[in-house]
């Protein structure tokens, strides 16, 4: 209704004097603009990105915004301002932050991140979810991908630094679920917006969870992505920053099927020299090879399972049966 359309304007403006709040501080503030020199990132993504700063400061932004006529139940709503104990005024939620606005397909700051520069936890603060921000509907640098890229492929990482670090090196169809799990929502995005689905996720223990949880997801909106592995412990920002963009579309061309991956991950978790091991593994890949569509499919990946286990075709073929039938 009309009464919740102009709501939302007045938030989205509330995010956007913000933003552009933050903006001219951080290109005042040398502290932070050394931190993201040192990071690699230049004025030209700092500008195309709309990065800001935070300042160490309790109320100053509350003070600004106010000065623009907005209230403080409006400006608390999308979670820039806090209540303090005992209800007496607010507090800036933010602050001595890097601060990233995360802008809609409609160009519209729906919300923002903040990174610190230091140690400080938690690394990364995000708005609250608000009547204009909900994580799960969005991906970071879609406007972006939306205004440049040519719509064949579209690659799927975890970080705001991941989008901006691609972006600069001319990967210029790089979104980022934000940390959190991909929803079905995103899912559906993605497939909107891209031919071909690229998981780009960090090389470490939460990013393969995440990857396996994605491909999931991606499954039962009919996708099937391509899994592009980074050397163990890395990201999308610091590969392409250490290995240029010729090496990281390298990877994206080796990137492997979901199942390829699958069988990789076993590998790297059973030693099939042994003997108990070799069974888990085999018993673990059935699983997998069960979820495929196609009997083409199937036989291939158990002839290959086969010829690296030299276990029997017919003795992978009955395991990956039995295992569907104790499915119903
Ligand atoms: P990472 O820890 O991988 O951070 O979290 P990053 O993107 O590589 O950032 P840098 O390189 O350390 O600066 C991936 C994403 O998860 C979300 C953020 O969106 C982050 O970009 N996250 C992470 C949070 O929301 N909160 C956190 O405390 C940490
Ligand atoms: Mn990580
Ligand atoms: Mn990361
Ligand atoms: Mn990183
Ligand atoms: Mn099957």
């Amino acid at each position: 209704d009309t009464k919740e359309i102009e709501e939302k304007r007045r938030l989205y403006e509330i995010n956007r004097q913000a933003g552009r709040y933050f903006h001219e501080l951080l290109l005042k503030n040398n502290t932070s603009l050394d931190y993201l020199k040192r990071r690699g990132m230049e004025l030209s993504e700092i500008k195309r990105f709309g990065i800001g700063f935070a300042p160490d400061e309790w109320g100053n932004l509350y003070k600004f915004l106010k000065s623009k006529g907005y209230v403080s139940g409006e400006i608390e709503k999308i979670g820039l301002i806090n209540k303090k104990k005992g209800n007496n005024g607010y507090y800036d939620r933010f602050r001595n932050r890097i601060m990233f606005p995360i802008i809609d397909r409609n160009n519209q700051i729906i919300g923002f991140g903040g990174r610190v520069i230091d140690e400080t936890m938690p690394k990364y603060l995000n708005s609250k979810e608000s009547l204009i921000f909900n994580k799960g509907n969005n991906l970071y640098g879609l406007n972006l991908v939306k205004k440049y890229s040519n719509k064949k492929n579209i690659l799927l990482v975890e970080g705001y630094m991941d989008v901006i670090a691609l972006f600069a090196k001319g990967i210029n169809y790089a979104v980022a679920s934000l940390g959190t799990a991909l929803s079905p929502n995103q899912a559906k995005l993605l497939k909107r917006y891209g031919e071909e689905i690229y998981i780009a996720y960090d090389s470490d223990l939460a990013g393969t969870k995440a990857t396996l949880r994605a491909i999931d997801i991606m499954s039962i909106e009919g996708v099937k992505p391509k899994i592009v592995q980074l050397p163990k412990g890395m990201d999308p920002d610091d590969y392409i920053q250490n290995k240029g963009k010729i090496r990281f579309e390298r990877l994206l061309k080796e990137a492997l099927s979901p199942i390829d991956y699958k069988i990789i991950l076993n590998k790297e978790k059973f030693n099939i020299n042994n003997f108990e091991e070799k069974i888990l593994f085999t018993k673990e890949i059935s699983k997998v090879i069960k979820d495929l569509k196609s009997p083409i499919e199937e036989d291939v990946y158990i002839e290959k399972i086969s010829q690296e286990t030299g276990i029997t075709k017919e003795a992978i073929e009955k395991e990956v049966r039995g295992n569907y039938y104790n499915n119903f």
